[in-house]
This record gives structure tokens, sequence and C-alpha cells, in this order.
């Protein structure tokens, strides 16, 4: 696991922002990413409908990017564990339509990934502190979810400081995740904020060269997590 001291960023790009006809070649462009972020929606907890199951089993064969599913969909305890039997290193899902999320979280453990828990950007942290003892990643959405090249809420960004603090205290051992809007520019206030793992689907499967656009992301992300702000 992970030292308590300043951790290098990592860069996780959105496979949203990818052409979905191409993936392997596309999870080629970013082989120098930590993590590949897989968006899945169900047309129900979000507008939107993209993948599921069968195209997570076949990039985890096609890539060896650990995949870090985040699971925009209903009945999360029912289909978050399946996540982890088919490869993804982190499944994330969401506590809005969660019912047991201990129970969903320990379920994804035993099979072999990390637990997230994903929060939208109308819901409070503090009432989540408990529960996240049991987790390994927090998710913070920076926009509503549900479509990629939304722009950037800052006003998430008091969630990551209060988890940021909660880490540092030693109450919580977690990847702190930001999720939308996320480029050049934006990715400093996140990265000051406290958040160590950063998703960026159109800034750079957007970009000429998605790997050259990972590494200009981890570089101002570095320099954003030693300078914290607030913290
Ligand atoms: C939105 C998804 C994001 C999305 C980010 O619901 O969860 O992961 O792909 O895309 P950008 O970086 O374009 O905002
Ligand atoms: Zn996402």
């Amino acid at each position: 696991m992970r030292s308590l001291g300043v951790a290098e960023p990592m860069i996780a790009p959105s496979i949203l922002a990818a052409d979905f006809a191409r993936l392997g070649e596309e999870s080629e462009a970013v082989g120098n990413a930590d993590w590949l972020h897989v968006d899945v929606m169900d047309g129900h907890f979000v507008p939107n409908l993209t993948i599921g199951l069968p195209v997570v089993k076949s990039l985890h064969r096609a890539t060896d990017l650990p995949l870090d599913c985040h699971l925009m969909i209903e009945d999360p305890d029912r289909w978050a564990p399946g996540y982890a039997e088919a490869g993804a290193a982190n499944v994330s899902f969401h506590v809005e339509a969660a019912g047991d999320a201990v129970q969903t979280a320990r379920a994804i453990k035993t099979a072999g990934a990390l637990a997230g828990l994903a929060i939208k950007p109308a819901t409070a942290l503090e009432p989540l502190v408990e529960l996240l003892v049991e987790f390994d990643t927090l998710l913070v959405m920076s926009v509503e979810p549900g479509f990629g090249g939304q722009r950037f809420m800052a006003e998430v960004l008091p969630k990551v400081r209060l988890a940021r603090s909660h880490v540092k205290a030693g109450h919580l051992r977690l990847f702190i995740e930001v999720d939308g809007g996320i480029d050049l520019d934006t990715i400093t206030a996140a990265a000051e904020a406290g958040a160590d793992v950063f998703v960026a689907g159109s800034a750079v499967f957007g970009a000429e060269d998605p790997g050259k656009a990972v590494e200009a992301l981890r570089v101002v992300a570095r320099a954003g997590m030693r300078h914290p702000h607030g913290r």
C-alpha cells in the first residue's frame, strides 16, 4: 500500500471520450497512464447509457492498465462485485444508489478489487466519513454524472479538502479521485485541494497525442500536490 508522505499523482484517462470501436488501440495510446477509467452508465441512475461487463472483460484482456470502473448504475449492490470478478482493479459505485454500501464494499474487496465510493456534486461528505473506513477510494464528482466534456465545478473542492484532512489525520486511508472537467487549467486546484487521482476524458482523448496529454497533466498535478492549499 501507500506511504503517508506526498504521493505521486495518478492519471486515469476516461474512455468515455475515446473511440469505442477502437478501445484496444485507444488504451495503448495511454499506456503511460496509471489507471484506465471506465464509465459504466445504465440509462437509469444517469440519463446516458454506455457499456457494461462484457466490454470490461474484453478490455481487461486487451490492456495491462488497471481498470478503474465507475459505476453510474442503479442497484450497485447487485452488480458491483461482478466488475471486480471481471478483473477491475478499482470498482467505485455511487452512495446515492447503494442499499448496503458496507456489504457491497466488502464483496468488491473479497472479489479482489479496491472498493470506491462515488459522490455526486450535491452529496455532502461529512455524514459519510464513518462509512469511508470500509473503502479504498473516494471518487468526488466535479460535474453532474452522465456526460463528458462538462465544466469543472470548483465548489466540490471543500469535500476534497475534508477527505484529505481525514487521511492526513490517519482516520481514513483513501485514494482521493476527482472526476469531471479536469484539464491542464483545473487540475491544479484539484491537486492543491488534496486529490491524488485525476480522471480526464476530453483533455486526454481529445488531444492530438493522448499519451503526451497524460504526461502533461501529471506534471501539473505533481506541482499542485506539492503546494497544498487549505489542507
Ligand atoms: C462523467 C464521467 C466522467 C467523464 C469525464 O459522468 O464520470 O468520467 O468521462 O469526462 P471529462 O474529463 O471530459 O469531463
Ligand atoms: Zn467517471
